[in-house]
């Protein structure tokens, strides 16, 4: 007799390889249409799954994971954030919650360096000028941005993104600051300089690039009186989580010109941003992209499909977060 597959929700669509490879080894309930589910339609549509394969999109918080049926074993995240999980609740329940680092961390780097590169040069503004024919003439004073080769490129957040994001900027003659909890070892560091908090690093930062996970630690982190500590004219850079924000006093300083400008892919609330996002000009703004080449979808899938392989063989996942 055959074995009986382990029966997977998955919360989204995703790529076809993957889906494939979930057909051939799991009872997969896909979602062909990529409806958005609430956390009803997730706790109903996992009665009887072992497991739940979500992303970033669908939250996780103690009252969910109390009543997700108790058939399920594990929450086996596409996304390396899992600030939509509750950790703690998981764990106390004995549910298993993985995630996909790595796989991500070059695509994302790309990201953070398009948005430093669009925000620096007025990427967004030109753009709209050109495509929506309301370019008139060229000038040596029309659209000056700021150069980015050879200033200070400041990283909250040394772990796989904010390394791979350093090599990038260091290919710019950028000089990397960081702050991280943990000092990295030398060969890790390449010679980036090391803050030991985040108010050390800030004045050293013609570009802050944000790549810590949202925790409670680093909500709100980037707040008025921290943005203070940027040089004058200072550019953002945000591919972490909205949450690590404080927009009311990003939009403040954008205002003032206290900033140059910011690039950002993660928000607050997405996709109900701040509307004030929108109407700043010195914004460069997309849609949560970071990951989103064919490449790493493909690898992110594969990863959560490994970590749910190891558990159903009683090994333990590679990347078990709870
Ligand atoms: C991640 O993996 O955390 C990305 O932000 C997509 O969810």
């Amino acid at each position: 007799m055959t074995k009986k597959k382990p029966t997977v929700l998955v919360t989204r669509k995703l790529p076809p390889a993957v889906e494939a490879r979930l057909a051939r080894d799991y009872d997969a309930r896909l979602n062909p249409d990529d409806r958005l589910y609430d956390a009803d339609a997730v706790i109903e549509l996992a009665t009887g799954a072992d497991a739940i394969l979500p992303c970033h999109t669908e939250r996780f918080p103690a009252e969910v994971i109390a009543r997700l049926p108790e058939s399920v074993r594990v929450i086996a995240n596409f996304s390396v954030g899992v600030d939509h999980v509750d950790l703690a609740a998981a764990k106390a329940r004995g549910l298993i919650v993985t995630n996909t680092p790595d796989v991500l961390s070059d695509a994302t780097a790309e990201i953070a360096i398009l948005l430093m590169l669009g925000a620096a040069r007025r990427a967004g503004e030109g753009e709209r000028l050109v495509r929506g024919a309301e370019w008139r003439d060229w000038s040596p004073t029309f659209m000056l941005g700021t150069q980015v080769t050879g200033k200070r490129f400041g990283i909250v957040g040394m772990g796989r993104v904010g390394q791979v994001a350093a090599r990038r900027a260091r290919g710019f003659d950028m000089t990397v600051h960081y702050h991280n909890r943990h000092r990295l070892a030398p060969e890790a560091e390449r010679g980036a300089i090391f803050h030991a908090s985040v108010e050390d690093l800030l004045p050293h930062c013609d570009v802050l690039s944000l790549h810590c996970p949202a925790t409670s630690e680093s909500i709100g982190l980037l707040n008025r009186a921290r943005i203070a500590l940027l040089p004058d004219g200072a550019i953002v850079v945000n591919t972490a989580r909205g949450a690590v924000v404080d927009d009311a006093a990003l939009i403040a300083a954008l205002r003032s010109g206290k900033l140059a400008a910011a690039g950002l892919d993660v928000f607050n609330h997405e996709p109900a941003i701040d509307p004030a996002y929108r109407e700043l000009a010195n914004t460069f703004l997309l849609p949560h992209i970071g990951s989103a080449t064919r490449e790493t979808r493909d690898a992110m899938g594969f990863r959560a499909l490994d970590n749910l392989d190891a558990v159903f063989a009683g090994r333990e996942p590679g990347d078990r977060v709870a």
